[in-house]
């Protein structure tokens, strides 16, 4: 096993030894003790990821009584070789994630060096010390078979061991908020449970103080905002659990212009998330039967959408693009699917559930039509998929962001390798693709989507370019994937001169205009596109002219 975890810059950490350990308990407590002086609150957050990190820091940023901070928060991660370096790095003030908001760095600099509010451990022993334990490790829904989500399982270990952890340490008056995605009725059916199982044999005759309260994190420019500045939801297992997290996240969010929604018992907060997400996914899906219908009967679905939009009662209709992506919108509605059976005990979920399951099997799929489409572009043109290099643009799963999971780029990139392609990548903000370049670790052994594909070895020596001149040099088809703006100015007569001669382009996300689609024609190329059958039209056009 591996005795350093590796971030993602290449920088080694040593794992601590047990050695480490007593040293690190008087650090913790000599740190705990001055800040109770100091009048603050300490608040442990177990699981420093994407949001657990900026959660820390925003409580850790948040001004109690006279202007003063009024919480020491302690970032607590297990120290994995896959995810100790979070650690060090917090420490250091340094963001542990990636994130194209430019408060995010500023914001943990400032809790960590001069603030003195946040610090990090991987010693659990920090939550004996806690007033409140703020949880945000995953609980992932993973997938058997592509394209069927009932197959799939929630994960639950890593938020089942963190709680046995958390009941085995706390003292009895700890607030325990739970703001990870789960499965309805884990926080009273699961959670609860091993918690006062925990008091029980440590003696505690009183009830786990236990609350739900979920994450609306958008990543992007405006990730701070979207947790503190947004509307939250929150409930308790108990009256006095609900009471204490709405005054500890009056304390640490801005819920004077954001008021919270409080609920009775957690079941209700955590079936508003999944059905807020499953909600999104389904109105995603369902265009991609109008989709197809557009492909093949001349109906261009952009300009139907933007016609539909001006109602304002249908103002968030949106398009698919080529699948939806993201951490949440793919797993979220199996959370429910799969909770029904196994934590609330029904059998009928195979009668009960018929939309959300095809919502989230038809985002899951959409992508490999794009790979249809490269196909039948280049066809047009005399050539083959097999041997041809592609160029895809854009790796991440939203415009203008850097966030690559669950991407229906991926599935674009692993369809058409087994097709026989040769494959690069352009994206402005992703360094390093990690669900290619470290397929077989990521995001955990065996679970990469490499595994629906034949010959994926290839793909882990995939970089991400960043000069699309030079990117494009040579390529037969062009995938533009998403609606990132350097895209959506490119000039065919430059992106013709790039590459070398007339290319296959295809269109994900109506990036482009149809004066663009004409003049790609009208230089020698073969333009196709998700949902918009209008092109053959222009197509036609440009066709006729000529003769
Ligand atoms: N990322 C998003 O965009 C987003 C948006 C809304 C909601 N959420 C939800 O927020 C939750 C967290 O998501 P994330 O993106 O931060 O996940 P993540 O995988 O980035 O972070 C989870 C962290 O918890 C750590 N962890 C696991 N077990 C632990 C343990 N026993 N003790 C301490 N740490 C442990 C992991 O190592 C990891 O660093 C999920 O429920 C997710 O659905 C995420």
């Amino acid at each position: 096993m591996a005795s350093y975890s590796l971030s993602p810059s290449g920088e080694q950490f040593p794992l601590p030894g047990p050695d480490d350990d007593a040293r690190e308990v008087q650090r913790l407590e000599a740190l705990a003790a001055a800040a109770r002086k100091e009048g603050q609150e300490v608040v442990v957050v177990m699981g420093v990821g994407f949001v657990g990190a900026v959660m820390a820091a925003i409580i850790a940023d948040s001004v109690g009584a006279g202007g003063r901070p009024g919480k020491f928060v302690i970032g607590c991660q297990r120290p994995s070789a896959r995810s100790y370096w979070k650690i060090p790095l917090l420490a250091r003030g340094e963001s542990p994630v990636k994130a194209e908001d430019p408060a995010v760095a500023p914001m943990i600099a400032r809790c960590v060096l001069e603030k003195k509010t946040l610090v990090a451990t991987h010693n659990s022993e920090c939550l004996r010390l806690a007033d409140c334990v703020v949880v945000d490790v995953q609980c992932d829904y993973s997938k058997r078979d592509l394209g069927n989500m009932r197959s799939g399982e929630a994960e639950m270990g890593a938020l089942e061991a963190t709680l046995r952890t958390i009941g085995e340490k706390i003292p009895p008056s700890c607030l325990v908020l739970i703001e990870t995605t789960v499965a309805p009725g884990t926080t009273e059916f699961v959670a609860w449970p091993i918690l006062k199982k925990a008091f029980a044999v440590r003696g505690i005759a009183s009830d786990p103080l236990l609350a739900h309260s979920f994450e609306r994190v958008m990543p992007g420019r405006e990730y701070v905002r979207s947790i503190r500045d947004f509307w939250r939801v929150c409930s308790g297992c108990t009256a006095e659990a609900r009471q204490r997290t709405v005054k500890f996240l009056g304390e640490v969010l801005n819920t004077r212009d954001y008021p919270l929604t409080v609920m009775d018992r957690p079941i209700e907060s955590e079936t508003t998330k999944i059905v807020e997400n499953s909600y999104r996914a389904t109105i995603l899906a369902f265009l991609n039967e109008w989709s197809l219908f557009a492909e093949r009967n001349g109906v261009d679905l952009i300009k139907v959408i933007k016609a539909i939009k001006v109602r304002p009662t249908h103002s968030n209709i949106i398009f698919p693009g080529p699948g939806v992506g993201g951490y949440c919108l793919p797993k979220d509605g199996g959370l429910g699917y799969w909770a029904y059976k196994h934590i609330l005990g029904f059998e009928d979920q195979e009668q009960l559930f018929k939309i959300t399951p095809t919502a989230i099997d038809t985002n899951d799929t959409r992508a490999l039509h794009v790979a249809e489409l490269a196909r039948d572009a280049l066809r047009n043109m005399g050539r083959y998929i097999a041997g041809a290099q592609i160029l895809l643009c854009g790796a991440s799963y939203r415009e203008d962001v850097g966030d690559t999971r669950y991407s229906g780029s991926e599935l674009v990139v692993r369809k058409l390798t087994e097709m026989g392609a040769d494959l690069r990548v352009h994206d402005p903000y992703v360094d390093h693709w990690y669900e290619l370049e470290s397929q077989e670790s990521y995001p955990a052994p065996g679970h990469s989507w490499a595994r629906f594909f034949r010959n994926q070895g290839e793909l882990s020596r995939i970089r991400v370019q960043h000069d699309l001149s030079e990117a494009l040099s040579g390529v037969e088809a062009l995938i533009l994937a998403v609606r990132h703006k350097p895209y959506l100015d490119l000039e065919p007569e430059q992106v013709v001169r790039w590459a070398g001669g007339p290319l296959a382009v295809v269109d994900c996300f109506g990036i482009l205009h149809d004066d663009r689609i004409r003049r790609y024609f009208e230089l020698g190329c073969e333009v196709k596109a998700l949902g918009r059958g209008h092109i053959q039209r222009i197509k036609e056009e440009v066709r006729s002219k000529r003769r």
